[in-house]
């Protein structure tokens, strides 16, 4: 097997110098293009638990897992030039709409030559016609530890009317969507710069600094002396929907530290494990919610501790009695057992949220009953994904997920600019 292996690399090193040797002069001289990652900081914003990623100097863009698309009010001072309805690229900017998104027409009115897209507003289900516009990110590329040059990214993106910011942060000037889609974040930035379309997303806990998003994938070193975080990864498959380009995953169950929740059987299978940064709390549908909480409580079995529960979340306990750890209130760890074997762990970090009055709550919420069949079982949110590294990677269909170590976070990526 060596002399085998041998030939093929002696084969494939010649068919490059083949390759290097044909090339014209003009590329050959020219330095090695290098396809470095690009960087973006992530703020939360305290007022509304979203997330936001400045991609250009005058854009402040609400990070959305889900969304199929890039959107923002566009500035009248940086009025773009819009794409014509003939344009492929039209097709691509409406291959999906949001189920609540009842605007008609659009893509094929070619009364104005222009291309219309609609952009969507992930938390209050709006939508609007834009003109679709070719636009440039500005962000830095990154060598995984510190940002190295800037760089303009080629980029397309809808133009939405002002009313479409409704219960987005202040300051906020659109939504940066993030999912397996052609013209989503990753996917622009991945054939503008030359990259992979995988990203790497790890949400920062408030009051800790920004996060870090990056797109191209790793490495990603969060501390000096600590290793590459993405050779920690755990994987598990994304499950592509038809219709619906955002994150899924199965899981097979869930458990309460080593306790099986017991659930109805397909359950977790109708729906499965949706992701999601616009959702700042994790929602159960109803018929996994009333298990879930009632198996927390018993399973935690601090009634003494037991408070009057602060809406939305459903049980909360005086802050100050509950154990705490480095890894949050001791509470049962919940694990989601994901398809591939590994889990996703939520500690007390990742399960109990601080609220007023000195108590701390489980921060999962009951999702409104709406169609059942087609909603996930669980959706991760915001919460469930602060300091936790996630690798979306739609080529090769998986997310890879790690939960950092306590010495670390999101917030310890340096971004200082190396001389
Ligand atoms: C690039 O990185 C430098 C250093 O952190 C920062 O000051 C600058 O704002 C970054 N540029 C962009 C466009 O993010
Ligand atoms: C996942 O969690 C279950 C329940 O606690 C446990 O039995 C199993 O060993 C865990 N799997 C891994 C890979 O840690
Ligand atoms: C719950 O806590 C009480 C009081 O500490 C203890 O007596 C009981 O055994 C616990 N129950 C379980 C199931 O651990
Ligand atoms: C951040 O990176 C800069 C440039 O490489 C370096 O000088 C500085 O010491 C680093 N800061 C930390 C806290 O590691």
């Amino acid at each position: 097997m060596p002399p085998r292996n041998g030939n093929l690399v002696l084969a494939a090193a010649a068919a490059a110098l083949l390759v290097l040797l044909a090339s014209p002069p003009s590329c050959s001289a020219a330095a090695p293009r290098r396809r470095d990652t690009v960087v973006v900081p992530v703020t939360r914003d305290p007022a509304t638990s979203l997330y936001t990623i400045p991609v250009r100097y005058y854009d402040n863009l609400v990070v959305d897992l889900a969304g199929p698309l890039v959107w923002s009010t566009c500035a009248a001072d940086h009025l773009p030039a819009s794409l014509s309805c003939q344009d492929p690229t039209c097709v691509v900017a409406n291959a999906y709409r949001a189920p609540t998104c009842k605007v008609t027409g659009g893509g094929g009115d070619c009364s104005k030559n222009v291309c219309t897209a609609y952009p969507y507003n992930p938390v209050t289900g709006q939508c609007a016609a834009g003109n679709l516009a070719h636009t440039r990110f500005i962000a830095n590329t990154t060598d995984g530890k510190n940002p190295l040059i800037q760089v303009s990214v080629k980029a397309v993106a809808a133009c939405a009317p002002k009313r479409l910011l409704a219960r987005l942060p202040r300051g906020a000037t659109g939504v940066a969507g993030l999912a397996a889609s052609g013209l989503a974040l990753p996917a622009q930035v991945a054939s503008s710069q030359g990259v992979t379309g995988r990203f790497l997303l790890c949400l920062p806990r408030l009051g800790y600094g920004q996060g870090v998003a990056i797109f191209g994938g790793g490495p990603i070193y969060l501390g000096e002396g600590l290793p590459d975080f993405t050779t920690t990864l755990d994987y598990t498959p994304l499950v592509a929907k038809r219709d619906n380009p955002g994150y899924y995953v199965t899981a097979n169950a869930i458990a309460l530290d080593d306790a099986r929740l017991p659930l109805p059987s397909g359950a977790l299978a109708a729906g499965g494990v949706a992701l999601r940064t616009a959702v700042p709390f994790g929602q159960l549908r109803p018929d996994v919610f009333r298990p879930f909480v009632r198996e927390f409580e018993k399973g935690l079995n601090r009634s003494d501790a037991k408070v009057a529960a602060v809406a939305p979340f459903p049980l909360c306990y005086r802050a100050s009695m509950l154990g705490n750890t480095r890894i949050g209130y001791f509470v049962p760890a919940v694990r989601l057992m994901l398809a591939g074997g590994k889990n996703y762990t939520m500690t007390g970090t990742n399960s109990m949220v601080d609220v007023k009055g000195g108590k701390a709550c489980l921060a999962f919420v009951e999702m409104k009953s709406g169609d059942a069949a087609s909603s996930p079982a669980v959706i991760l949110g915001g919460f469930q994904m602060e300091n936790m590294l996630l690798q979306f990677d739609s080529e090769k269909k998986r997310l890879g997920f790690a939960r950092l170590p306590f010495y670390t976070s999101c917030s310890n990526f340096n971004f200082t600019k190396t001389q």
